[in-house]
């Protein structure tokens, strides 16, 4: 798959962060003595560290982390799965989501993770892989993440699966609660609500392959995470307790873009890089 960018630039991060704790520009400028004008041109792209560095303190943003992202001077190492895992990346919009297949290649059964917006490329590999999709889980019921279920669930027959708190409007579909556990052959899968981007968010952790694996939706992307105007710090606390507890080998498959890792994200994520 072609090197999909960051799903969000430094100043997006600093937007986000201004939102969820409701500090207007004003207010930041003045918390962190820089001009008004100073603070225009950050967030207008312009990676001016000094002023980067005292924005993000009054941000609750790692200022390292910060600076480096407005560098671009990071990019994840992707893991290597050699059996069992495939991402998808497909155009939405002016914008592009993920969408993932996990399978036992023994048992041969699979489940996908949303369906983002054209399914074809994962039945594609279902069929050349001899696969039977046994369920489809949503992370949650952003249209993007969805676009596609009627074709993926109508040529699998899959069962589809979403949280209690946000159930996908898809005949026959069916909720789980948290902590709900699947198996898939030798792969289990277990269900955290990683909720505040949206109302019943869920995050899949996957184990049986190679790496522990997360599907996180748009709760955490590689150097930022899902924003939300009303529940960021619900948002917030839920990554931190439920996401960044996994294990530190553990991959986060993101709803937009790169593959990442936990380990990566501690040191980088101007969010959690603390
Ligand atoms: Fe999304």
């Amino acid at each position: 798959m072609a090197r999909i960018p960051l799903e969000d630039n430094f100043n997006d991060v600093i937007n986000k962060a201004q939102r969820g704790l409701h500090i207007a520009d004003a207010e930041l400028a003045a918390l962190a003595e820089v001009t008004p004008a100073e603070l225009a041109a950050v967030k207008a792209g312009q990676p001016i560290d000094a002023v980067i560095r005292r924005v993000a303190r009054h941000l609750r943003l790692s200022p390292a982390a910060l600076e480096a992202l407005a560098h671009k001077r990071w990019y994840p190492q992707l893991p290597d799965f050699p059996k069992g895992f495939a991402a998808f990346n497909t155009v939405h919009g002016d914008m592009t989501v993920n969408s993932y297949l996990v399978w036992d290649p023994r048992a041969k059964l699979a489940a996908a993770f949303d369906t983002g917006s054209d399914s074809r490329g994962m039945l594609d590999l279902i069929a050349a892989e001899g696969l039977t999709l046994r369920y489809i889980f949503i992370t949650h019921t952003h249209e993007d993440h969805i676009a596609d279920l009627a074709r993926l669930a109508g040529e699998t027959k899959a069962e589809v699966w979403a949280g209690e708190l946000e159930p996908v409007d898809y005949p026959g579909a069916k909720t789980f609660k948290e902590n709900a556990h699947f198996h898939v052959g030798s792969l289990a899968v277990k269900t955290l609500f990683t909720f505040g981007h949206s109302p019943g968010m869920t995050t899949f952790f996957v184990t049986g392959l190679s790496w522990p694996l997360a599907m996180v939706g748009d709760s955490v992307f590689a150097s930022s995470m899902g924003g939300s105007p009303t529940h960021f710090a619900d948002q917030y606390r839920n990554n931190r307790e439920k996401i960044f507890t996994l294990p530190r080998d553990t991959v986060l498959a993101c709803g937009h873009g790169p593959l990442t890792t936990l380990a990566q994200e501690k040191q980088t994520n101007p969010f959690f890089a603390h």
